[in-house]
């Protein structure tokens, strides 16, 4: 078969050994040949490819980014953008989609509407694609966080100072609980539970009483504040209409160092928590997932998207994935487990 193969979206580290693994299990047992569209779905609609086989995918497995490069273009959003999707797509035999929730989306439609040959791979450092325990990327974003958590307990400590860290996830809380537990955090803020100010400084200054002088606070970049708490200013949007997140931490940092006068300083981590190296986890699990994908071309499994449930790789309808209602959002019982903590 000829086989395309895109990855679109936020980059997030693994993208390219998926990419590795589904060219190499392609060419290896199944003779086929593939063609690479370049950033995402914009090489599909402009007819951008770029050769893609065995050797172009050496020694890529533990490089971040993607070799196919990648944008939030999506065809839906562009004029004539699906007419031109579909014309070029008859170059192909079938299409790998690496994507999260946009790109997975715009794949469930032309395999929906138009009958378009395709199998979706979850991808995403933020963890939120339904029907999949985990994405990859996600591992890796939260090893990169904990790092930085262990770093500013040292110098929040020097200091006596309230360090809040703001971590990625978009509307999901999935790297800020899992960093903050795993680093220690003093308090976790996430999209998931709106926060309220005043129990959050009544927490720090119980905890300051208690004898520790220095605290880390962990706000995942989309949370909210109770409304009626304090004033949040507008999110910026973006050219495809995705809200701009980031810049919660200043606003929280300024409201905890007013109410309980302790110096607070904030660090935003940002892109650096999709750049670099995949975890050997992301590696392993983008490997399985590339592998399942090409598996699933052979089988026929269109409009399916391959997954990780108990342990095992499966195929599950892209709309149990990224139909409306579906994103996958922290259960509170993970909240409680962080809770404990914030005594
Ligand atoms: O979806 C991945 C992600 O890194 C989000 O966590 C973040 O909100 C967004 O992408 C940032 O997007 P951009 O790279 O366009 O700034």
């Amino acid at each position: 078969m000829r086989i395309g193969v895109l990855t679109g979206g936020g980059d997030c580290p693994g993208l390219n050994a998926v990419i590795r693994a589904a060219v190499r299990k392609g060419e290896a047992i199944y003779g086929d040949e593939f063609l690479g569209y370049a950033d995402g779905w914009r090489g599909v609609v402009e007819g951008v490819t770029l050769s893609l086989d065995g050797q172009r995918c050496r020694g890529i497995l533990p490089r971040g980014g993607t070799i196919l490069g990648t944008s939030r273009v999506s065809p839906h959003l562009v004029n004539g953008g699906v007419e031109a999707a579909l014309r070029h797509l008859a170059e192909v035999d079938a299409l790998i989609v690496i994507g999260g929730e946009g790109t997975l989306g715009a794949a469930w439609r032309l395999a929906e509407e138009h009958h378009v040959p395709l199998v979706g791979v979850p991808k995403t450092i933020d963890n939120d694609v339904g029907a999949t325990e985990v994405t990859f990327g996600f591992h890796t974003a939260v090893q990169i966080a904990t790092d930085a958590i262990d770093r500013l307990h040292t110098t929040a400590e020097a200091h006596d100072r309230v360090m809040v860290c703001e971590v990625m996830g978009r509307n999901a809380g999935w790297i800020a609980i899992y960093a903050g537990i795993a680093g220690g955090a003093a308090e976790i803020i996430i999209p998931e539970e709106p926060f309220d100010i005043e129990l959050i400084c009544e927490n720090l200054v119980r905890r300051h009483r208690s004898g520790r002088y220095a605290s880390v606070v962990v706000v995942a970049e989309g949370a909210l504040p109770k409304p009626g708490t304090i004033p949040f200013p507008e999110r910026e949007v973006d050219i495809y209409g995705h809200e701009r997140l980031g810049g919660i931490a200043n606003l929280l940092a300024r409201e905890i160092e007013l109410r309980t006068g302790f110096e607070s300083r904030v660090t935003i981590l940002g892109h650096v928590q999709r750049g670099g190296t995949p975890t050997a986890f992301d590696r392993v699990l983008a490997t399985r997932f590339g592998m399942a994908a090409i598996d699933a071309v052979h089988d026929g499994a269109f409009g399916k998207m391959v997954a990780l449930q108990a342990a095992k790789i499966v195929r599950v309808p892209l709309a149990e994935a990224v139909g409306s209602g579906n994103a996958k959002r922290v259960p509170h019982e993970l909240v409680e487990v962080a809770d404990v903590f914030y005594r």
